[in-house]
C-alpha cells in the first residue's frame, strides 16, 4: 500500500508515517522548502526506512495546486492523508489569507485530481473540534453545529463540507476526522500544552524563570497524538466512508494542566506562571469536550492514554531536552531560546 501525506514534517505527520511505515505502507510525503531543515522530527524515520525506498519526501505546498497535482498523478497512492495547515489558531488571526488558502485551496484541489483519476484513492481530511466555536459547555458529537470563532475554523469547516461534498457527489472514499485537541512530546512548541512542557523542563535546569500566559481558565479535551493518528487509519479502513470524532470524553482547563505539569518535578505552578493579554485571542474558544462513541461503537477506537499519562509524558520528554540544552548552553554552543509571541 501506498499513502501520501501532507505536513508530514509536523506531529501527527509523525505518528502516522511512523504507524504506517510499520505496518509495511510505502510513504510518501510533501515537505515544504525552508530556509531551514524542516525535516528534524521525522527524521529518525527517514534514516530507519530510507534505504529500502519506504519513505520518499518531495518539495511541494498545499497551495501549489499543479505541484500537487503532478505529484499526486505521478505516485497514485492508495490513501492520501490531507494533515498539512497553518494550524495555531492564534497565527490565523494574523495570517487569515494565507491560513485559509492552505486549508482550502489544498483539499479541493487534492480532491479534484482524486476525481480525474481513474484508481479510487482514498481522501482523509484533517478536520477539527475548533470548527464548533466552543461557546456552550456541551458535550460535541458528529451532529453538533459548526460555529467557527476564527480564520483557522473558518478554513477548515470549508474543507470539512467540501470533503462530504466530493463524498456525496462522486462517490470518492473521502473522510473527516474530527479530531479533537492531541498532543505529544512532538508537539510545536508555541501550542499551549508544550509552552507549558517546555517551561517546566526549563525552569527545573535553570534555564528559565518564568512562563507567560494567556487564557487559563480555557478547557480542552486533550487526548495523545499516537491515539488519535491510529483512529484516522481506522478511519480509511472502515468499509464506508464517513465522518469521525476523536476525543477522551474528558476535558481540562489550562490551569489544571500546569498545575500537573509544574507538580510533576515537585514545582508549584503559582510561583512561576505570569498571565499577558499578549496571549489572548481576538474571540476564544472556552470550552470544548467531545463524544466519540461513534468512533468506539463502529471502528472499535478508544483513547489509550490518560490526562495524567500524557502531561508525565510530555514533562519527562521536555526535561531531557532541556538537560541537553543545559550542556550545550554551558559550552556556549547554544544560545538560550527568547520567548515565542503565540
Ligand atoms: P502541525 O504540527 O502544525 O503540522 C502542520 C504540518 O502542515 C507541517 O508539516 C507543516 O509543514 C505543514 N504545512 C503548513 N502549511 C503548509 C503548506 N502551505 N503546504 C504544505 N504543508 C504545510 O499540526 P498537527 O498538530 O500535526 O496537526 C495536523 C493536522 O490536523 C492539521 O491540519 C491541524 O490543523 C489538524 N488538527 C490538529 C489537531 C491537534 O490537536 N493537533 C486537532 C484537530 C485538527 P512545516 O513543518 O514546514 O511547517
Ligand atoms: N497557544 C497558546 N499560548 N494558547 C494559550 C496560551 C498561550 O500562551 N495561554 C492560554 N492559551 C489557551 C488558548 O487561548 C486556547 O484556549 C487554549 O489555551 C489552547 O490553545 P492551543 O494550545 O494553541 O490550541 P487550540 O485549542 O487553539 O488549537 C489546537 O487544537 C485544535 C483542535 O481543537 C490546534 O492544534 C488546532 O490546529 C486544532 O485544530
Amino acid at each position: 500500500m501506498k499513502a501520501l501525506i501532507t505536513g508530514i514534517t509536523g506531529q501527527d505527520g509523525y505518528y502516522l508515517s511512523k504507524q504506517l511505515l510499520e505496518k509495511g505502507y510505502e510513504v510518501h510525503g510533501l515537505v515544504r522548502r525552508a530556509s531551514n531543515i524542516n525535516t528534524n522530527r521525522i527524521d529518525p524515520l527517514i534514516s530507519e526506512f530510507r534505504d529500502e525506498g519506504k519513505i520518499q519526501l518531495y518539495y511541494s505546498d498545499l497551495i501549489d495546486s499543479s505541484s500537487l497535482t503532478n505529484l499526486i498523478n505521478k505516485i497514485l497512492p492508495d490513501e492520501i492523508y490531507n494533515l498539512a495547515a497553518q494550524s495555531h489558531v492564534a497565527v490565523s488571526f494574523k495570517n487569515p489569507m494565507y491560513s485559509t488558502f492552505t486549508s482550502t485551496v489544498g483539499p479541493i484541489t487534492i480532491l479534484e485530481s482524486i476525481r480525474n483519476l481513474e484508481k479510487d484513492i482514498k481522501f482523509y481530511q484533517a478536520s477539527s473540534s475548533e470548527m464548533f466555536g466552543g461557546a456552550e459547555k456541551v458535550v460535541l458529537n458528529e451532529e453538533s453545529l459548526f460555529e467557527p470563532k476564527s480564520p483557522y475554523a473558518a478554513g477548515k469547516v470549508f474543507a470539512h463540507n467540501i470533503t462530504k461534498v466530493y463524498r456525496e457527489s462522486y462517490g470518492i472514499f473521502a473522510v473527516n476526522g474530527i479530531l479533537f485537541n492531541h498532543e505529544s512530546p512532538h508537539r510545536g512548541e508555541t501550542f499551549v500544552t508544550r509552552k507549558i512542557t517546555r517551561a517546566v523542563g526549563r525552569i527545573y535546569h535553570n534555564l528559565q524563570t518564568n512562563l507567560t500566559l494567556g487564557n487559563l481558565d480555557a478547557s480542552r479535551d486533550w487526548g495523545f497524538a499516537g491515539d488519535y493518528t491510529e483512529g484516522m487509519y481506522a478511519m480509511m479502513q472502515n468499509e464506508t466512508a464517513d465522518d469521525w470524532v476523536l476525543a477522551t470524553g474528558e476535558t481540562h482547563s489550562v490551569k489544571e494542566f500546569a498545575e500537573k505539569a509544574f507538580n510533576h518535578v515537585g514545582l508549584n505552578w503559582k510561583d512561576f506562571i505570569l498571565t499577558s493579554e499578549k496571549y489572548s485571542r481576538p474571540n476564544e474558544v472556552h470550552h470544548l469536550l467531545g463524544d466519540a462513541s461513534k468512533a468506539k461503537n463502529i471502528l472499535g477506537w478508544e483513547p489509550k492514554t490518560s490526562f495524567d499519562k500524557l502531561v508525565k509524558k510530555m514533562v519527562d520528554s521536555d526535561l531531557d531536552l532541556a538537560n541537553r540544552e543545559k550542556v550545550l548552553i554551558d559550552k556556549n554552543l547554544m544560545t538560550p531560546t527568547w520567548e515565542y509571541a503565540t
